[in-house]
């Protein structure tokens, strides 16, 4: 094959616009070139060294982080994947990606480096029902950053809907699924029974029985590429129970035992340790751990409350009956 190498390039004579245009094009030129000079006939245009300086800071925050930082990423051993929030979707996620095109530089350095990306896979769209946001997002997002990175692996997390297991189930080896046992449990009657139940709020929101018996099914069906992810998220109590609510829902403190549970009313406790100690592992390429534990079938109450730093917390089951009980 023939190849030609040259100094970087510059360009001296180019047009970047501003907002969200500029976004959407400003890669374009970066990938090629060096430097740039940047024209000023915005509008209103720019006319002052201040303005000239303000724009120069627009054009530089348009970029996206650097690649090499993914690759700083997975040379240190303990970085294994990278997570992908929508701006707003949720939790602390104000500064997430506003468009995926913006981070597709960093999609193939995923590629490159073999390196998971973790998928919060709800559209930021304030207009989307907050109940369809998972499937939308397969539609808008998910699928065609698929279609485009064949190599990328993905974990879609937290999945809700028969929707995001059909996807999965029908995907490459490449797209995986974490499942959380409140997803397993709940459906969106949980949120309202007998008044809201701040305690079952989290994202994405619980949705309707015959989505949450598609998620069991998933769970309990042996497919490898469906493993344990709690998303025990915790917040205060008075954080959850507030007029502007956290979401979250804490299950770190009983996880394991309530998986025990749902696989064992499933009827499907043989599958238990694949999905809950095996899958994740293989899909991440690390290796399965060497120790065991032991559940036993033994009721035991879950605490009304837990501390939490100088707070408190609410967690899963508060003052309810488990069935299964680690034993220590
Ligand atoms: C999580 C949190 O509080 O950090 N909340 C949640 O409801 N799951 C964030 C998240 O995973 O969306
Ligand atoms: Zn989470």
């Amino acid at each position: 094959m023939q190849t030609i190498t040259l100094t970087r390039p510059d360009d001296f004579h180019l047009h970047l616009r501003d907002g969200k245009a500029m976004s959407s094009i400003v890669m374009d030129s970066a990938r090629q070139f060096g430097r740039a000079i940047i024209m000023p006939n915005l509008k209103p245009p720019i006319v002052t060294t201040k303005q000239a300086l303000d724009y120069r800071k627009r054009i530089l925050a348009s970029l996206p982080e650097d690649c090499d930082e993914i690759i700083r990423a997975k040379k240190s051993g303990h970085i294994h994947a990278v997570k992908y929030y929508p701006a707003g979707a949720t939790t602390h996620a104000e500064d997430g990606v506003t468009d995926i095109k913006n981070v597709y530089p960093q999609l193939e350095t995923l590629v490159e480096q073999n390196m998971p990306l973790l998928v919060h896979g709800e559209v930021m769209d304030l207009e989307v029902d907050i109940f369809d946001r998972e499937r939308i997002f397969i539609d808008r997002v998910l699928a065609p950053v698929l279609d485009r990175f064949h190599k990328l692996r993905v974990v879609f997390e937290h999945i809700t809907t028969k929707e995001a297991v059909e996807f999965v189930k029908a995907g490459s080896d490449n797209l995986a699924a974490t499942i959380t046992p409140h997803h397993l449990l709940l459906n969106r009657n949980a949120l309202f029974a007998g008044g809201f139940k701040p305690h079952h709020y989290c994202l994405p929101v619980p949705k309707a029985e015959e989505h949450r018996q598609a998620v069991l099914a998933a769970a309990t069906s042996g497919h490898p590429r469906f493993f344990l992810g709690t998303d025990s998220a915790p917040h205060a109590k008075h954080d959850k129970e507030s007029a502007c609510g956290c979401a979250g829902i804490y299950s770190a403190h009983c996880a394991i035992e309530l998986y025990t549970e749902i696989f064992a009313t499933a009827g499907c406790l043989g599958r238990l340790e694949a999905f809950s100690s095996h899958y994740g592992a293989d899909f991440y390429g690390l290796p399965r751990n060497q120790e065991t534990i032991i559940l036993e079938k033994r009721k035991w109450t879950v605490p009304e409350i837990l501390s939490f730093g100088d707070d408190e917390l609410v967690p899963f089951r508060a003052g309810k009956e488990c069935q299964w009980k680690l034993k220590h």
